[in-house]
């Protein structure tokens, strides 16, 4: 019996299996609507979740990146709550860290829908939600009223530009997002690799990431720049993969969080004619690899977050071993249901100790 299997089962505390037990009852119906709509029903009753003590974790997942300490290594990857109406209820469930954004500078509605499909018996969601956002200035008012509470879990906010922004303006963008949101997160991670705004991902580029660099370097003063990590595409070409990390290095950038959703679809299985970012099961692999290449080549001078169809303890384990130092997971939790925090920190645990080691830490990138 794999010990993963049998310590997830193990509850830490009443609030998630209370959510859990909710979405359970509701999933048969909630799937009956379109994806987006079941989404914005769960995040509305989320939003009522009071900020309760977050459930303690096993201590060994206590873990420190880029120089935070982080209760553990699972994290809500961006997309989730784009604008922090829930951060409560991420807390409640257990995760060590949320993503909030894509936040764009001013408010914008995204692309038409329907935008957001499911592919249920892939365990994968297709979007393309094209960056709706209520803008930063929303978005800062409602975390400024968070950060006067008790928070267990550190906040990210990944920022990304206005759909309108000539591209010669973009970097003025992230600068403006990091003067308006840079302070009140404990990380800022710059989405580079959303499929859905046109342009955007040729941003990855090591020219490209001179001039944000330069961009964001003063637009967080007079407060201490927060740690910047750049969100890269699981579709880049291994020959220019080499060099954008080398870059990423150079520049001092934190971290990197890998990946972004995919446009590939049959080289990972996927027949479906829906446009957009793929994400969820089919993503693992190809995500996994990418973390991998990415390890080789910037080693431990750079932390990864490693994302992209977890759903399981397993998942986030494989993820770590090819060179994830945190992991962050949104699909995984649609079709698992909220326990699946709580289960995939429980089976981390189980994992570690199995393996001999004694922190998140000693097994990242022992299988790069
Ligand atoms: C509906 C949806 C919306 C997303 N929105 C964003 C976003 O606004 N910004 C971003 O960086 N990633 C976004 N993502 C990508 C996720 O953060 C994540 O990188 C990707 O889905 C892979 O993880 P997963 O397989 O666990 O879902 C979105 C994903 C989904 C499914």
């Amino acid at each position: 019996m794999n010990p993963a299997r049998v310590v997830a089962r193990v509850p830490f505390g009443r609030a998630p299996l209370m959510i859990d037990a909710f979405y359970k009852l509701a999933k048969p119906l909630l799937f009956r609507c379109d994806a987006e709509t079941t989404h914005r029903l769960m995040l509305a009753f989320l939003a009522a979740w009071p900020i309760s003590t977050a459930p303690a974790a096993p201590p060994e997942l206590k873990t420190r990146v880029f120089g935070l300490d982080f209760a553990n290594p699972v994290g809500l990857a961006a997309g989730m709550d784009k604008d922090a109406i829930a951060v409560g209820a991420w807390q409640s469930l257990g995760f060590g860290f949320a993503e909030l954004g894509t936040v764009t500078p001013r408010a914008q509605p995204g692309n038409p829908r329907p935008r957001v499909w499911r592919l249920p018996e892939r365990g994968a969601l297709i979007n393309r939600l094209g960056f709706p956002s209520d803008g930063a200035n929303t978005v800062a008012r409602r975390i400024e009223q968070l950060r006067s509470r008790k928070l267990g879990l550190r906040l990210g906010i990944n920022i990304g530009p206005n759909k309108d922004t000539p591209a010669e303006k973009v970097a003025l963008d992230y600068a403006a997002l990091v003067g308006a949101l840079g302070r009140l997160s404990d990380f800022v991670v710059i989405n580079l690799s959303s499929p859905n705004t046109p342009g955007l991902r040729a941003w990855q580029s090591p020219q490209r990431l001179r001039e944000l660099h330069g961009a964001l370097a003063d637009a967080s003063a007079p407060a201490p720049p927060p740690p910047f990590l750049i969100k890269l595409s699981p579709d880049i070409d291994a020959a220019e993969l080499g060099p954008i990390c080398d870059a990423v290095v150079q520049l001092g950038f934190a971290g990197i969080v890998a990946t972004n959703t995919t446009l590939a679809r049959a080289e990972v299985g996927v027949a479906s004619n829906h446009e957009g970012g793929l994400s969820g099961r089919p993503l693992c692999e190809r995500a996994r690899a990418t973390i991998r290449s990415i390890r080789r080549q910037v080693g431990d001078r750079v932390p990864i977050i490693g994302v992209g169809g977890i759903a399981s303890a397993e998942d986030a384990y494989g993820h770590i071993r090819a060179g994830a130092s945190l992991v962050e997971l949104y699909t995984g939790l649609v079709y698992e249901g909220p326990a699946v925090v709580e289960s995939i920190n429980a089976g981390l645990a189980a994992l570690l100790r199995r393996d001999g080691f004694r922190s998140i830490s000693e097994a990242v990138g022992t299988a790069a």
